[in-house]
């Protein structure tokens, strides 16, 4: 197919401004990069967090600024370089949330070693909704890069023999379970083969984590004095030494602190200890807290990101990992702003919103 030279991308020109869609030059790949023309685009809370500060002064390096960190294209020009892909690849990578490698936009440069192949029973929507959740998770968990040594619990990855073994039987409360996040951590603690898995959402999308792995749910709007006196039955008087908390919210992260065992490890999807309560980043007894910043894309990242694409095609052929349930919205790129909107006020429950951006009028 012939590049185009331009694209629509949805285009921020200053913060605290509404986002617009405009044409935006067509990036080339570096030598060691592909170019995808994007299918489905997958919306983030921090797509709109972007664009207000704190968060627009730490991550816009440069206006105008493009969203977007989920996406799932078909590869249409390949860096000098680049010998694992080939013309016409179905792929999964993450975006950089920024231009040229942003994902609300028709084409983005990916570096080649952070794609996936997706697998013929898995849509490219589906696809979309893994990269930033996904990555989110495994800095928390599997990081042994020794620029995160402060951030990541650096558990044994589950894509090695050791991760499938250590933690078996040992169990694991996941906090915030249907969050996107939350239902890759439930996945992931089933793959390392930790029994029981103990979930709080609401109850609606119970059957949808009984069938990620979870082997309890409980209502996440019972109070935090009701879930704590219930636990040690769930346990079988097994100490609780692994929690995740998977949404940045000081009650919730309370809970999972108050819920582990002395000597345990909590990890949050917390980017550092600032952003978390103080009594739970000093909590004492030998509590180890992860944290998270989800791009594969920055160096301390970037070996354990590798390694996790290369797990992805294999998981999602074998259902070891089940994208997130999808919403399609209508309009490309034009859809995204209402979608960003409900995300914002909290009306989306248990799924993803994907927009295609070639469908932008
Ligand atoms: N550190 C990083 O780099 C990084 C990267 C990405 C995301 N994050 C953070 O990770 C968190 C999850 O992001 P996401 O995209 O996965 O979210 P999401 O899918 O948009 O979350 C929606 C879900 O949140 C659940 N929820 C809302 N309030 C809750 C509460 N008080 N307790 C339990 N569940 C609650 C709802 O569950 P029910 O419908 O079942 O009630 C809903 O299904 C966010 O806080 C986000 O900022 C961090």
């Amino acid at each position: 197919m012939s590049i185009p030279t331009t694209q629509k991308s949805l285009v921020l020109r200053k913060e605290s401004t509404p986002y617009a869609i405009e044409e935006m030059p067509v990036p080339r790949p570096g030598p060691k990069d592909v170019l995808v023309q994007i299918v489905a685009c997958a919306l983030n809370p921090v797509d709109y967090g972007v664009v207000d500060p704190p968060l627009s002064r730490v991550l816009v390096h440069e206006w105008p600024h493009v969203p977007g960190y989920d996406g799932a294209g078909i590869v249409v020009e390949l860096g000098t370089e680049v010998s694992s892909l080939k013309k016409g690849d179905k792929i999964v990578f993450q975006g950089s949330g920024s231009t040229p490698g942003a994902t609300c936009q028709q084409y983005a440069i990916v570096p080649a070693e952070l794609t996936a192949m997706i697998p013929d029973n898995v849509t490219f929507e589906q696809a979309a909704t893994l990269p930033l959740a996904l990555v989110s998770d495994v800095m928390a968990l599997y990081n042994h890069s020794p620029a995160a040594e402060n951030l990541s619990l650096r558990l044994k990855p589950v894509w090695e023999a050791e991760g499938q073994t250590a933690y078996a039987g040992t169990p694991a409360l996941i906090i915030a379970g249907s969050t996107s996040l939350g239902q890759f951590a439930i996945q992931l603690a089933r793959l390392a083969g930790h029994s029981p898995i103990i979930a709080t959402a609401s109850l609606h999308n119970a059957p949808l984590l009984k069938s990620l792995g979870a082997t309890h749910v409980l209502d996440r709007s019972r109070t935090k004095e009701s879930i704590l006196a219930e636990l040690p039955t769930l346990l079988g008087g097994k100490p609780l030494e692994f929690v995740f908390v998977a949404l940045i919210d000081v009650e919730s992260i309370r809970l999972g602190c108050a819920a582990l065992a002395p000597g345990g490890a909590l990890a949050t999807v917390a980017a550092n200890p600032t952003q978390i309560p103080e009594d739970v980043a000093n909590a004492g007894d030998g509590k180890r807290i992860g944290y998270s910043f989800g791009s594969a894309r920055l160096p301390c990242n970037w070996e354990t990101g590798v390694a996790l694409f290369k797990q992805i095609t294999g998981w999602l052929e074998k259902g070891d990992i089940k994208p997130n349930p999808v919403e399609l919205l209508p309009n490309g790129l034009a859809g995204i702003t209402e979608g960003l909107a409900r995300l914002k006020a909290k009306k989306v429950s248990g799924k993803k919103l994907v927009v295609h951006p070639q469908e932008t009028a």
